[in-house]
Order: structure tokens, then C-alpha cells, then sequence
């Protein structure tokens, strides 16, 4: 036994058939969990591909040095990502748990960080909810054919996107109809909602992404996005800045800190290889990145006349303001402009689900909540914190602090600062202050081999050091 760890294997296991049987909930979760491996896999990419690998991966890449960006990006998922994200896989399904449960049953002291960690995903939901709301409004106008009026084209889009957001009505109708869309999958529950609609979605994602980006890539002018995208660039490159870029995108996109993998592990089967399955997971979210940046940087080079200045747009600016420009001059803007945004919305829609999903579970295992209540109170929730996030840009202006509107608040604190500090908890509990072998066991690595050392001092030096660096970086704000 190892004196640090705060209980053996054997005690894991113990808590692990009482709590069985004191709760029948821990059951219903083990019978109604993934039905098999795709269908976990395909739900956690789900999760993992969303707005940030459509707005910031791309952005990101042609910022700092292109194919260096992508080296460095793929690099840290190998090594960084791959682990964390197996260490949240692992504690969900060794504990079988929601977020509280898990950290509850790893060690009864660490209960409390389930409480800090359920914090990203009440703080998230909502305004991701408002930006999915977005995304539905231009796919509708895209399908009503404003792409082709003129309204979005050149300064127009801007004004545009402003009117939109600033609208005391439009943004919210839009948001109640995504955050609808959400809820009525999780309703469904982990079978019948999350993972069906998973294995419909992804596939037609995959096929929808890498016909788009065929077609960028045919355009001409094209090549010089790809070139610009793909070839590494040394020239003015910042090998710490690209770094912690890399580091910090990777982790958003990886949906790590979230609860979600810990909630999507307590529902995966006990045969399911965990890191066979990481894998996958990472290569769909490394992929749809990859593809992404290759529909939009060579359509923004083929199709505007100032690209690199283009590329210098990250986020919402991006995609609702310089694609919709660039849209406007392609043929068959509203059939290109509707097929995209149909596309932001379904990888928005199953990153959506899993972040509400995390939260439903909690009050399911913890108050024994009924499903449909559990969505009726987060839905309550994402309406009381996302109308007011939706009115930030025009009747609660006001409300905005130091030029950062609610959304932009929200988005702060979850994302730069709460995320790398519950990355941070985690990694110090698993690794000092819970039965770490028995996390280990369940990820599948063997005692004294090479991957045991590895992971180790990965997971209670290496990550929780770089998830620091973050930290700090985004505070500083450098
Ligand atoms: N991985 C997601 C993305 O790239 C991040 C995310 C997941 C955000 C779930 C919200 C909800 O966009």
C-alpha cells in the first residue's frame, strides 16, 4: 500500500458495492450507460469537437506560425491531453459516478472540489447556449437566403451582426430555441438521447466538414491558405507564447475540467479499453481541427483581399462576421453559408448536451432527482444566467466591466481561470491524495512498467505545472 494515497484498491472497492447498494441509482447509471464502445467514443468527441475547434483552432494556427502551431498542438495531445483525458475517463469509471460522487468516493475529504468543479459547467452552459443561439440565427438566415442580399456583404456584415446582438428579443428567441434543441436530447437520457444522436451527428459532421473544405480547398487561390495554414513559418515566433497557446487550446478542446469526461467515464462499460478509446477521441478532436482550418483560412484567402488581416479575427468575430463576408462572394453563398452553419450547430449541439449532462447527473445521483426534473431545474438555470448574458450587448450594456460584456465575464472566469485551477485539483488529488493505483488500474497501466512512471509524473508534476503556467498566463493576460 502506498502511505500517501489516501485508501487501497481493495477500499475503492468496498465504497464502491455499499454504495451500490445503497443507492439503486449507482445501478439504473451501470444499465443505462453507453451501450458499447462506439457509442461512448462518438459521444465524447461529440463533446470534445465544438465552437473551439471552428473559431480558435484555426485562428490560433495561422497566429502563431502555422505548421509549427500544428507540431506543438499535436505534440502536447500525445502526451498532455491523452493523459488527462484518461485520468477523467478513469475516475468516472472507477467510481461510477456524477462529478460530487466521484470525488466523494475517491476520498470522503475530496468531496468538496466536486462542488468547485461543478462550477464550469453551470458557469459555461448558458452562454454557450446564447452563442449556439447565434449560430441557429444565421443558419436560418442563411436558409431564408439573406446570403445573397447583400446584407452581409462587406461592412454590412458587421452591422449585421450588431443589430442581431443587440436586438432586446431576436438573441433570446434563438437561444431558448438551441437550449431547447439541448435539453430535449439529454431528456432522453444517456442511450436513447446522447448516444444516438451522437452516432447520427458525428458522421454527418465528418462528411459535411470535409466536403466544405474539398471546396475551399478547389478555389482558386486556395493554396496559398493552405501553405499559409499548414507550412511551419519561423519568422517571428514566440516558441513559449506558441506553447502555451497550443496548451491552452488543447485542453478547452479536449472538454477537460468540465466534468464531462468524469460523467461520460461513469457510463462507459467496464470492458471498454479506456485508452484505446482516449485516443480515438483525440484524433476526431485533432481532425476536425485540422479540417475546420481547412475550410476556413483557404476560403478566407481565396475570397478577401486582405487575408492575413482576416486571420488576425478570432471567435465570434470570425464566424459571424468575416466568414459570412467571405461567404457572400462565393457562388451559392446561401447554400455554402447554410451547410456551414449547419454544421457549427451540430458541433455545437453535442458539446452542449454533454456540459448539461454533467450537471443533470449531479442532481440525479445527489437528490435523487428524476431526469426530466433534473433538466427542468438546469433549464431553469441556462434561462435565469443566459437571458441576462444574451441582453449584454444591448439593454444590460451597461452592465459591462472593463469593455467585457456578461458573456465575456462568464467566459473569463470559467475558462481562464476556473478551469485550469479544477485541471490543477484534479491532478493533485488523483495523484497524492486518493488511491492513485486504483485510478491507474481502472485507466489499464500496469504497475512499474514505463507508462506507470510516465503517467505519474506527468499527472502529479508535469500537467498540474503547465496548467499553472496557464493560469498565470491568462491572469497576467500576456
Ligand atoms: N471542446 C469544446 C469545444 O471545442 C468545448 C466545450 C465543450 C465547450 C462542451 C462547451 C461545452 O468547443
Amino acid at each position: 500500500m502506498n502511505k500517501e494515497e489516501g485508501c487501497t484498491t481493495q477500499e475503492v472497492h468496498q465504497t464502491e458495492s455499499s454504495a451500490v447498494a445503497e443507492s439503486g441509482e449507482v445501478v439504473v447509471n451501470k444499465h443505462k450507460g453507453f451501450t458499447g464502445k462506439i457509442g461512448f467514443v462518438l459521444a465524447a468527441a461529440g463533446s470534445a469537437v465544438g465552437l473551439g475547434n471552428l473559431w480558435r483552432f484555426p485562428y490560433l494556427a495561422a497566429k502563431y506560425g502555422g505548421g509549427i502551431f500544428l507540431l506543438c498542438y499535436i505534440a502536447l495531445a500525445v502526451t498532455f491531453g491523452f493523459s488527462l483525458l484518461v485520468l477523467e475517463i478513469g475516475i468516472g469509471r472507477l467510481t461510477g459516478k456524477d462529478v460530487i460522487g466521484a470525488f466523494g468516493k475517491l476520498n470522503k475529504k475530496t468531496k468538496w472540489f466536486g462542488f468547485v468543479s461543478l462550477v464550469v459547467p453551470v458557469l459555461i452552459v448558458p452562454y454557450y447556449c446564447v452563442i449556439g443561439g447565434w449560430v441557429t440565427k444565421y443558419l436560418f438566415a442563411y436558409l431564408g437566403g439573406e446570403g445573397t442580399t447583400g446584407a452581409m456583404t462587406g461592412d454590412n456584415a458587421a452591422l449585421y451582426f450588431n443589430n442581431f446582438i443587440s436586438s432586446p428579443w431576436e438573441p433570446i428567441v434563438f437561444f431558448i430555441i438551441f437550449a431547447f434543441l439541448s435539453f430535449a436530447v439529454v431528456i432522453f437520457g444517456v442511450q436513447k438521447g446522447i448516444e444516438k444522436i451522437g452516432k447520427i451527428l458525428m458522421p454527418v459532421l465528418a462528411v459535411l466538414s470535409v466536403g466544405l473544405a474539398i471546396f475551399a480547398m478547389c478555389q482558386k487561390g486556395a493554396l496559398e491558405g493552405i501553405k499559409y495554414f499548414l507550412v511551419p513559418t519561423v519568422k517571428d515566433i514566440n516558441i513559449a507564447e506558441v506553447f502555451l497557446a497550443a496548451l491552452g487550446q488543447l485542453f478547452y478542446s479536449m472538454s477537460l475540467a468540465m466534468c464531462i469526461m468524469i460523467t461520460y467515464g461513469s457510463y462507459m462499460k467496464k470492458d471498454t479499453n479506456i485508452q484505446k478509446s482516449a485516443r480515438q477521441i483525440s484524433i476526431c478532436d485533432t481532425a476536425f481541427a485540422i479540417v475546420a482550418g481547412l475550410i476556413i483560412i483557404p476560403s478566407v484567402f481565396a475570397f478577401s483581399s486582405s487575408p492575413e488581416d482576416v486571420m488576425q479575427n478570432s471567435g465570434p468575430t470570425l464566424m459571424f462576421v468575416s466568414l459570412p463576408n467571405v461567404f457572400s462572394q462565393i457562388p451559392y453563398a446561401n447554400v455554402i453559408g447554410a451547410l456551414f452553419f449547419l454544421l457549427v450547430l451540430f458541433a455545437a449541439l453535442t458539446s452542449a448536451i454533454s456540459l448539461i449532462e454533467a450537471i443533470v447527473a449531479v442532481l440525479r445521483e445527489n437528490l435523487g432527482m428524476k431526469r426530466w426534473s433534473a433538466c427542468l431545474v438546469v433549464f431553469g438555470i441556462v434561462l435565469l444566467l443566459g437571458i441576462p448574458s444574451s441582453l449584454g450587448f444591448g439593454v444590460l450594456k451597461s452592465l459591462s466591466i472593463n469593455d467585457m460584456t456578461l458573456l465575456d465575464i462568464f467566459d473569463y472566469v470559467s475558462n481562464s481561470i476556473l478551469m485550469p485551477i479544477v485541471a490543477i485539483g484534479t491532478c493533485i488529488i488523483a495523484g497524492y491524495f486518493v488511491n492513485f493505483r486504483a485510478i491507474k488500474d481502472e485507466i489499464g497501466i500496469k504497475a512499474y512498467s514505463w507508462r506507470d512512471k510516465y503517467f505519474s509524473v506527468m499527472i502529479k508534476i508535469i500537467a498540474p505545472v503547465c496548467m499553472l503556467l496557464i493560469l498565470i498566463f491568462n491572469i497576467i493576460g500576456l
